[in-house]
């Protein structure tokens, strides 16, 4: 059995001062033994929040990193320094990465190479537009994607990996897939898995789904035999993210 993984995405939200407060509201909300919990946030954000969810069962995440060890690359945060105050999780590849900051297949590709190089779980981002669910091509464009992503990963690293369903069209919409949209794409992730590698890891890596997730359809969406959780934005800023967590009680 996958265990469950729920993570909030917080985006450019939150200062630090006011993600502590987050983090303490969030706390006891958070609580539930069958599901690992994540926060990812701002890279400011990281060490308060390391701090604040001391004793918790909350992990704090990285919304992103670069794919080199240290150097001339004004702006970027490197893996190193992500595991050296104690994270866990970095999203890589989000459709707001990919559509402002210029990131693309290849570049979600090294960066979820390095992040495994350094112990560090990628939960690697994929999604459709609603131009391509209308042609008709969301699964090709999701294999593209995912392939690409995966590229010199081995079978083992990617049995540790999270990948996210987003289609973009969900994403900060109110617009949430339908349960069997988002079961349909994620079990076709699961075959492409199979095929890349074998049965065994295809039902290892654990596939979320992403895109206006809330308390009231997160219940539905998490029963879904190839949906072991959600890639949360804006619900994960409220005490929503509770009962989202909290989805089986
Ligand atoms: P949303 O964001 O839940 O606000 O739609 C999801 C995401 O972008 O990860």
């Amino acid at each position: 059995m996958r265990r469950k993984i729920v993570a909030g995405n917080w985006k450019m939200n939150k200062t630090p001062s006011e993600a502590v407060e987050l983090v303490n509201m969030l706390k006891p909300l958070v609580a539930n033994d069958d599901v690992d919990v994540v926060f990812c946030v701002p890279a400011i954000d990281i060490i308060p929040a390391i701090e604040a969810a001391k004793g918790s069962n909350i992990s704090i995440g990285a919304e992103n990193m670069y794919y080199e060890e240290s150097g001339a690359y004004t702006g970027e945060i490197s893996p190193a320094m992500l595991t050296d105050v104690g994270v866990k999780y970095v999203v890589i590849g989000h459709s707001e990465r990919r559509e402002y900051f210029a990131e693309t297949d290849q570049t979600v590709n090294k960066k979820v190479l390095k992040a495994l190089e350094h112990g560090i779980t990628p939960i690697m981002c994929c999604g459709e537009t609603l131009e391509q669910r209308e042609q008709s091509v969301t699964v090709d464009f999701i294999r593209q994607q995912v392939k690409i992503g995966l590229l010199g990963v081995t079978a083992d690293q990617a049995k540790t990996i999270v990948i996210a369903y987003e289609p973009i069209w969900a994403i900060g919409t109110g617009k949430t897939a339908t349960t069997e949209q988002a079961q349909e794409v994620c079990g076709k992730i699961r075959e492409c898995i199979a095929e890349i590698y074998d049965q065994a890891t295809a039902d290892a890596i654990r596939i979320q789904y992403g895109g206006s997730v809330n308390a009231k359809t997160a219940p539905d969406l998490f029963a879904q035999p190839d949906i072991d959780g959600g890639l949360v934005g804006g619900a994960s800023l409220k005490a929503d993210f509770g009962a989202i967590v909290n989805y089986n009680k």
